[in-house]
């Protein structure tokens, strides 16, 4: 690709129902090079538009779809349960960072990080905090989240396919900065 996509037009936006096939295919794109998600992408827009997903965002270089990311409700997640149990709140109020990736040409160039920011912005704004888990093999996702400071709150076995297994860390969002008002301060 020619130019730094932050010389070029990228745009974060809420996902439409018309970017889920380029979605899908970046997808099946990132799988080949990264291994991610584990479990294959058989479905991919089953994977990606389930009735878990309360919004979603894509990242749109020049117009064309580059990275995505979505937050989903709950839905037996350990570290939602981990949360859960450390700050003594309920699942109503934990949602789960998912479905992030950007595909590798676009990569290095705070893609990632601004859906990241898309998410977490959205996300205290409903008075919701996200969590996540990410396979220890994804380094650059690993190295994402700290950047962005979220914490480490635990680790998890992640099972997969036909009995296979693999570690995963869980993190929480980092606490939402308050106003004078009491609410969250939106970054974008
Ligand atoms: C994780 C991912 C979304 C990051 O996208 P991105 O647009 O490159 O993100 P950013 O540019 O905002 O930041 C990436 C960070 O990873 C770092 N990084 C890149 N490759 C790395 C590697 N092999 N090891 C460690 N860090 C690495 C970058 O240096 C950057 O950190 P820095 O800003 O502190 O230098 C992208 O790498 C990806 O799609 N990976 C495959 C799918 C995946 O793992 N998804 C997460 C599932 S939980």
């Amino acid at each position: 690709m020619a130019g730094q996509p932050a010389e070029r037009d990228l745009v974060i936006r809420p996902r439409r129902t018309e970017d889920l096939d380029d979605a899908a295919e970046a997808l099946v794109a990132i799988h080949a090079s990264d291994g991610y998600p584990v479990e294959g992408v058989d479905d991919p827009h089953g994977w990606l538009d389930s009735p878990k997903v309360i919004r979603a965002w894509i990242a749109a270089l020049d117009g064309r779809v580059v990275g995505h990311v979505s937050i989903n409700r709950p839905n037996g997640e350990e570290a939602v349960a981990l949360w859960a149990d450390q700050a003594g709140v309920p699942d109503t109020q934990i949602a789960v960072l998912a479905r992030l990736f950007v595909l590798p040409e676009a990569r290095g160039n705070d893609v990632g990080g601004r859906l990241m920011n898309a998410a977490t912005t959205s996300a205290q704004m409903d008075g919701l905090r996200l969590v996540l888990d990410v396979m220890a093999k994804d380094a650059a996702a690993i190295r994402l989240y700290e950047r962005l400071g979220w914490s480490h709150i635990g680790t998890t076995s992640h099972a997969y396919g036909d009995g296979q297994s693999i570690e995963a860390i869980c993190f929480v969002s980092p606490e939402p900065a308050q106003t004078s008002s009491g609410s969250p301060e939106r970054s974008e």
